[in-house]
């Protein structure tokens, strides 16, 4: 009998990033041959993806397409979407979902689940619409409003942040009637909450890829090489774990594959405030400690899907989480319990895990061996000098270095076996 030989390509749709595609292309290529539970056999090669003239009826060669540029360049936005229409390419995000990720649907949606989100206002733009039937619009139908009335019911501070933010694009702590007037001035075209502050003791920013969640300790004040804090007890039980599913119940709600969600926790209670990101974070120099995790569940959801054809679907399915957001019977608690048990469902948790334990066995020493190698090394060392100025470059060789050798010794007992 023969052996079924399957091959799966891997796209990689990049901007500027460097650091985690050469990772990813590295450990990709480490995989070698991978053998499932029915006998076949199977290899992926990854290939970045060029951006040229297509025609809608060709075929794409990918069967899966880590997207990183589409969230800002039209022209790749809309192969993605050909191929997810077309040819059923599997999308780690889909832009089909990009409208839910500006803030404020997501927002909304997560309130329906009855999630802590901050109360929020949405306020009409400071400055005109740049469109001919502006005028008349306006002047029959927009409301007066006192903003100050609004700020004095929510109660300061507040802050003041675009509905679709990202990057601290337009965000504003608010204190008081004057620095409110200056920010909404300033806001001009942008479209702008005003959103409750909150005066948490800890930030919690999860990364989610697939079903797994890393949850980090941020400290956003901070720069970006230290806003991610090494720190493994900075929750409780109970709070870990609902972070993990509110982060898994946004993508699977979404049908997100690749986010960030951040969430405010005072008094144990969570509020989550960004969790819309079609291109979240990954670049080793922020990521450093937690980057080795980033790659391995990348490569372990993106060979799941590929290799087990995981069907993609490109619209939201409300109902199943609507179904337990209005049942009166169930309190937060055994809601947030529902909500895991339907992402779990939705990413194929157990399946997942059982192909991890059977198909990728050595997954966890390979990347080790990969992360003290030389190889990976001098990819630190080449993404450090291009983003630090020369006489940075020693100081971010021993702190990143060091965040590595710490993660290395940390996860030592993997040493050598691949
Ligand atoms: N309701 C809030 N209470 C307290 N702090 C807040 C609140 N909203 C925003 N912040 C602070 O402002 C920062 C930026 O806000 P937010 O994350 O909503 O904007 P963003 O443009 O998406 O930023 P980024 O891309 O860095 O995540 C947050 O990281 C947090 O420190
Ligand atoms: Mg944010």
């Amino acid at each position: 009998m023969s052996t079924t030989q399957r091959d799966h390509l891997i796209g990689l749709l990049l901007g500027a990033e460097e650091d985690w595609p050469s990772a990813f292309e590295a450990l990709a290529r480490k995989l070698g041959v991978l053998h499932t539970a029915d006998g076949a056999q199977h290899r992926i090669e990854t290939e970045r993806v060029s951006i040229e003239p297509f025609n809608l009826r060709d075929k794409p060669r990918q069967d899966l397409c880590i997207d990183r540029l589409a969230y800002w360049y039209y022209h790749p936005r809309e192969w993605l979407k050909k191929a997810a229409l077309m040819d059923d390419v599997y999308l780690l995000n889909s832009p089909f979902t990009f409208q839910s990720m500006e803030k404020h649907s997501a927002y909304c949606a997560m309130l329906r689940l009855g999630l802590n989100v901050p109360n929020t206002v949405l306020v009409p733009y400071k400055h005109p619409v740049d469109n001919a039937r502006w005028a008349y619009t306006s002047a029959k139908y927009n409301q007066q409003f006192d903003l100050d009335q609004i700020a004095g019911d929510m109660g300061y501070p507040l802050f003041m942040k675009p509905f679709d933010g990202g990057g601290w694009r337009g965000v504003s702590r608010v204190r008081n009637s004057d620095e409110l007037h200056k920010a909404y001035d300033e806001s001009g075209e942008m479209l702008m909450h005003l959103q409750e502050s909150i005066d948490f003791d800890v930030f919690a920013r999860a990364l989610t890829i697939g079903p797994e969640s890393m949850v980090m300790k941020f400290r956003p004040d901070e720069p970006m090489h230290d806003r991610y804090e090494v720190s493994h007890d900075f929750l409780s039980e109970k709070a870990g774990k609902e972070a993990i599913a509110i982060s898994q119940t946004v993508n699977a709600f979404f049908r997100w594959e690749f986010n960030s969600c951040e969430m405010l926790v005072k008094d144990d209670v969570l509020y989550p405030i960004d969790y819309a990101n079609a291109c979240p974070d990954v670049a080793v120099t922020s990521l450093h400690y937690y980057f080795p995790w980033a790659m391995k569940s990348l490569l372990k959801w993106s060979a799941f899907c590929v290799v087990t054809d995981r069907k993609a679907k490109t619209q939201v399915d409300t109902d199943p989480w609507f179904a337990v957001a209005d049942n009166a019977d169930l309190d937060y608690d055994a809601k947030i319990l529902a909500y895991q048990g339907l992402a779990d469902q939705h990413f194929d948790k157990d399946r997942y895990l059982e192909f991890c334990a059977t198909t990728l066995p050595n997954i966890d020493e390979m990347v080790y061996d990969y992360i003290v190698s030389p190889e990976f090394r001098s990819m630190l060392t080449s993404t450090i000098q291009q983003t630090y100025p020369r006489h940075e470059w020693e100081r971010f060789e021993g702190h990143f270095g060091g965040l590595l050798t710490m993660w290395a010794d940390d996860n030592a007992q993997l040493a050598g076996n691949a």
